[in-house]
């Protein structure tokens, strides 16, 4: 008794009742879609909404209790070098006209993207965690996933559009001073870049394998 008291009273209460509509919850899964920064508008997305969402996606499953994920929510100036700096890792050092040309779009696109959160995620390499459970980093890793799709769902159902990038700006040696990442690689990674903004487009839905393709299913098995 005294123990259930401990971890709170609302617990027999939560597993019974449906905490959102099922429904509700289905459709924000299935109808979010990536958004190509190039068709955010002009409207300014809310950022105070974003941070709070950060905060409330970071409550995702995360063993050893590490908090490894790390976010970094830019101001215009920022996203705008980190958009010059992904453009000269797309150009690279090559005279090709058909590189220079693809890393000028990709500056404009980043550039101008009202919102960009960078989330890293930080695992220390030399801590003891490691040392005894080097499966840890994967597992951090997997955490600051799970973070990401809490955040995208969010951000989704508050009406903001968004894109996960895995576009390697963080390749660029001033990534980290621009972005103010304190700890070198491989503790501090980058996991994602997410541009935000609004927009009236939406991509068609993917298309998925059937089910039976991709679940064994033994729950009828006697
Ligand atoms: C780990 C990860 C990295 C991604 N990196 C990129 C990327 O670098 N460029 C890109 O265009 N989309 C990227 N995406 C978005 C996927 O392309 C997108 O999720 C996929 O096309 C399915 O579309 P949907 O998100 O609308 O379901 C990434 C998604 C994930 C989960």
């Amino acid at each position: 008794m005294f123990l259930w008291f401990l971890a709170g009273p609302n617990i027999a209460t939560i597993h019974q009742a449906m905490i959102v509509s099922q429904q509700d919850l289905e459709r924000l899964i299935s109808s979010r879609r990536t958004s190509k920064p190039s068709w955010f508008n002009d409207q300014e997305p809310d950022h105070a909404d974003v941070r709070h969402a950060i905060d409330v996606a970071r409550k995702a499953p995360n063993h050893h209790r590490t908090e490894p994920a790390r976010f970094y929510l830019l101001d215009k100036s920022r996203i705008k070098e980190v958009g010059r700096l992904f453009g000269e890792i797309v150009a690279g050092d090559s005279p090709d006209e058909f590189l220079i040309d693809r890393a000028a779009k990709k500056t404009t696109e980043w550039s101008s993207s009202p919102g960009l959160i960078v989330v890293t995620c930080f695992t220390d390499h030399s801590s003891e965690l490691v040392a005894s459970k080097p499966n840890a980093i994967e597992e951090d890793y997997a955490t600051c996933a799970c973070i990401c799709q809490n955040l995208l769902l969010l951000l989704h159902n508050l009406g903001i559009a968004a894109k996960w990038s895995t576009g390697p700006v963080w390749k660029h040696r001033d990534f980290r001073q621009v972005v103010g990442i304190p700890n070198p690689p491989p503790d501090e990674r980058v996991i994602a870049l997410i541009f935000y903004g609004h927009t009236e487009k939406t991509a068609p839905p993917p298309t998925y394998s059937p089910i039976e393709m991709k679940l064994s299913d033994y729950s009828n098995s006697p």
